[in-house]
């Protein structure tokens, strides 16, 4: 089969993608993963949708963000009505605690920013935050509460975005590694694995944090993504010990509803290696701890690592590459991968089936970094 458009990249960005061309009338979309779809950093992360915590300041990457988050209870209802998956939005909302004078301070500035740019946030006296969150630590000094930082069950969402490719004849290829983008003269044309071509009218790279891996016909990439490392354990109390996504300036805690209560994460740059580690499982208890001191009494039940895609600035990677037609980037989005998911299929759709160009394209795209023609060879 010669698709219409090729996604290499089974992880939540690629899958978002294949079910929103689907759903905007694109007939022929294959999608190759390496491995199994969904098994990468999309199956190891937090689910946290909380632009209001973990971005920093106001602009491009906050708008999108924020975007992105609020087109979540829609995909949930939506991927429940085609899948039968509940995704498990949970919209309890999100603390941010504060326990010493830079904590304060931070805080405080952020209260300022976002109030005055009309965000729904709370600032809370301790004993407000014992009475949302009893289990809070009584050593919080103040906090902040964003009604609409969320999060979601990642792993729950895949399986819903693979159901959802699997029953609407999206074909998809698992175990087939691309090594190389085919280009004829300024066109990518397909994608090449170890032994066969794949060609394609537009190819979509959503590729992670593997993505600096793959050639562009002869070349390098036009720029890089690096894998950092994130670890984070779980904890299985008896009963529901905590009610809200809590966060710190050293972690974070995210609540289950199947009851686990998870804690992240650490980051470092440790190449392609996905261990966990003794000492991080340590660190992160402690950090638990802090927040949560009854989480003090439970046995670690779980650790794991994924890699997140990082680009050189930190930002995703969203738009064409100059000089070469046919193919759209989808990557590097870090921290935020879960959160973004869904807009970042509707910008890609939009801009793949009615050529709509978004600003994002340009304040993401690929050419921010090292414009460079790579117009020949293959
Ligand atoms: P991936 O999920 O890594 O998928 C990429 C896919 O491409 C993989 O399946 C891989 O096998 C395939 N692939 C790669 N190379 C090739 C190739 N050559 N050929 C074929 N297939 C290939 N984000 C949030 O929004 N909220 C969070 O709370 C959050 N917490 C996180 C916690 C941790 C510990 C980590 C590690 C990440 C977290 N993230 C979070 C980030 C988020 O997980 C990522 O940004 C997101 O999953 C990236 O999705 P992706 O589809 O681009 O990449
Ligand atoms: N966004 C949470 C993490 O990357 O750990």
């Amino acid at each position: 089969m010669h698709p219409e458009v090729l996604i290499i990249g089974g992880g939540v960005i690629g899958l978002s993608i294949a079910r929103e061309l689907h759903k905007q009338g694109v007939k022929r979309i294959a999608l190759i993963d390496k491995g199994r779809c969904g098994e990468e950093a999309s199956w190891a992360a937090a689910g946290m949708l909380t632009p209001q915590v973990e971005v920093d300041e106001p602009g491009a990457f906050f708008d999108i963000c924020c975007t992105s988050r609020d087109l979540y209870p829609a995909f949930a209802d939506q991927l429940l009505d085609e899948t039968g998956i509940d995704i498990e939005l949970d919209r309890t909302g999100t603390l941010y605690l504060a326990f010493s004078d830079d904590d304060l301070s931070e805080i405080h500035k952020r209260f300022e920013w976002q109030s005055k740019a009309g965000l729904a946030i709370e600032n809370l006296s301790a004993n407000e935050v014992q009475h949302l969150e009893p289990s809070a630590s009584q050593n919080v000094r103040e906090a902040l509460f964003f009604p609409n930082d969320w999060q979601v069950e990642n792993r729950k969402l895949i399986s819903a975005l693979k159901y959802y490719a699997d029953i609407n004849g999206i074909d998809i290829r698992e175990n087939t590694q691309v090594k190389k983008l085919i280009v004829q003269g300024t066109r990518v044309v397909g994608a090449e694995t170890s032994d066969i071509q794949i060609t394609a009218d537009i190819t979509v790279l959503a590729t992670g944090a593997l993505t600096s891996l793959i050639k562009l016909g002869q070349f390098d990439m036009p720029f890089d993504v690096e894998p950092v490392h994130g670890q984070i354990i779980a904890f299985r109390p008896a009963e529901n010990l905590v009610k809200h996504v809590i966060c710190s300036s050293s972690g974070y805690i995210v609540p289950r509803m199947d009851g686990r209560i998870l804690a992240g994460s650490t980051s470092k740059k440790v190449g392609f290696d996905k261990s966990v580690s003794e000492s991080a499982a340590l660190e992160l208890r402690e950090m638990a701890c802090e927040l949560v001191p009854a989480l003090a009494d439970l046995e670690i039940a779980d650790q794991w690592a994924g890699l997140r895609p990082c680009s050189l600035d930190g930002l995703p990677v969203l738009g064409s590459v100059n000089d070469i037609e046919s193919l759209f980037i989808a990557t590097a989005h870090y921290r935020n991968g879960i959160l973004l998911a869904p807009l970042t299929a509707k910008l890609v759709t939009e801009k793949l089936v009615n050529g709509a160009d978004s600003e994002y394209f340009t304040t993401f795209g690929a050419d921010r970094f090292r414009p460079r023609s790579v117009s020949t060879g293959s």
